[in-house]
């Protein structure tokens, strides 16, 4: 399902008049190169150069580019003409995402929001008025690891583990702090009688694509449990398939308190979700939260289709194969290359520590047809489209080969 069924095939149309992005805030060093149109793996620039996605659009992209099964979605969600609600009504679509979500990650209620960074915040609030319900006004630490990364609004950048993101901002929001990554910490400060969550990626991606032991979440679940603290894992990243497992977590065989979900859901339309056991949810009451757009009926549709073909078993199978696959040939190629000091990943999420600044390889990848993103100074990161095939694959990895020296 890979043809694209739109009349407008590039965007904008190539009739548009060339324009200078000058009026954009400088957020962002981009490379001057203005992609137009995408199909399949790949992006095309205003030249028609091709170039081959290992980013998926920071994770988003799962499907890849043009998939007929997303515009199809697209098509039948907006023919009825209810792009928008707000959350004053109850629509079809955003009941039956959140039953699925509840299905298939073992929690039982779900808010939806719009981006990764909100679905945290949202989480946080709901896991902070949990805690106080059960444990007395005091309890309300939200706890993150090393390595974090959560997001950029006041207590997600307060959880991620960036000075350099988080400096030019202070003061920060409060009652929120980074702890080290290992057990004897952890034991130690859950004991305090204020924390109220702890909030960890299964795979740390802008952290340096970091694979959390299976062993250690267990662990940390069974100390959260014995302490009453909410376990959040933010699958923002890591979720709804790039491990081969739908949910990271499940690779542990432990359930969170609460889940938070964004990037892939909605097939590159904004969407996030939290999602919460039935105890938690218990805590919320009416108006402690809310969100103009979340799960409004067109994003909810096509993130129904969307979850639909990750959670396919099939899916799940050719990303864990190939995911080892890749992990393989990357592994050669650290074999082979001077330059490399550490591959680490799974499934489609892969780090590549390098001798150089990560900026450097992603720079002569770019030129040379590839798009890789970093993780930090010093590591490469990979997040290729979940469709994609070894054969693609192996062509990126050779571009890429080529970058590192
Ligand atoms: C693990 C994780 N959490 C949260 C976020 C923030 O998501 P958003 O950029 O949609 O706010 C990201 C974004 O990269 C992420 O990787």
């Amino acid at each position: 399902m890979t043809a694209l069924p739109l009349s407008v095939a590039t965007f904008p149309p190539e009739s548009a008049p060339a324009v200078a992005p000058d009026a954009l805030l400088g957020l962002y060093r981009r490379p001057s190169v203005e992609l137009v149109r995408g199909s399949g793996v790949r992006v095309f620039d205003a030249d028609d150069r091709a170039y081959l996605d290992f980013t998926s659009g920071i994770g988003v992209n799962a499907l890849g580019y043009g998939d007929g099964g997303i515009a199809h979605a697209m098509r039948d969600a907006a023919a009825c003409g209810l792009l928008h609600t707000s959350n004053l009504y109850h629509t079809r679509p955003a009941a039956q995402l959140a039953a699925e979500l509840a299905r298939l990650s073992s929690l039982d209620r779900v808010f939806f929001c719009n981006s990764g960074a909100e679905a945290n915040e949202g989480a946080f609030k709901f896991a902070r008025r949990w805690a106080r319900e059960v444990g007395g006004a005091a309890k309300h630490e939200i706890l993150s690891v090393r390595g974090a990364f959560h997001g950029r609004l006041f207590a997600t950048l307060a959880a991620t583990d960036r000075p350099q993101y988080r400096a030019p901002f202070r003061p920060l929001a409060g009652g929120v702090s980074v702890v080290e990554r290992d057990l004897e910490t952890l034991e130690h400060v859950l004991d305090g009688e204020g924390v109220a969550a702890l909030v960890i990626e299964v795979v740390q991606g802008e952290g340096g694509v970091r694979v959390l032991d299976a062993g250690f979440l267990r662990e940390v679940r069974a100390l959260t449990r014995a302490r009453k603290v909410a376990l959040i894992c933010d699958e923002i990243q890591c979720g709804l398939g790039r491990t081969g497992w739908m949910f990271a977590y499940q690779r542990a065989a432990i359930v969170p308190d609460l889940v938070t979900l964004a990037k892939p859901l909605a097939g590159g339309l904004p969407m996030g979700a939290v999602l919460l056991t039935s105890e938690i949810a218990g805590a919320i009451r009416s108006g402690d939260h809310g969100t103009t757009f979340g799960g409004g009926p067109f994003v909810a549709s096509v993130a129904l289709h969307v979850l639909e073909r990750l959670g396919d078993p099939g899916m799940l199978a050719h990303v864990t194969e190939t995911g080892e696959w890749l992990g393989e040939q990357l592994a050669a190629l650290a074999t082979r290359s001077r330059r490399v000091r550490a591959v680490r990943g799974i499934g489609f999420m892969w780090g590549i520590d390098v001798m150089h600044p990560a900026s450097e390889t992603v720079a002569r990848a770019l030129e040379a047809g590839l798009l890789i993103c970093s993780a930090g100074d010093f590591t490469v990161r990979l997040l290729p489209p979940l469709v994609a095939t070894r054969t693609e694959l192996a062509e990126g990895l050779a571009i890429l080969e080529a970058a590192l020296q």
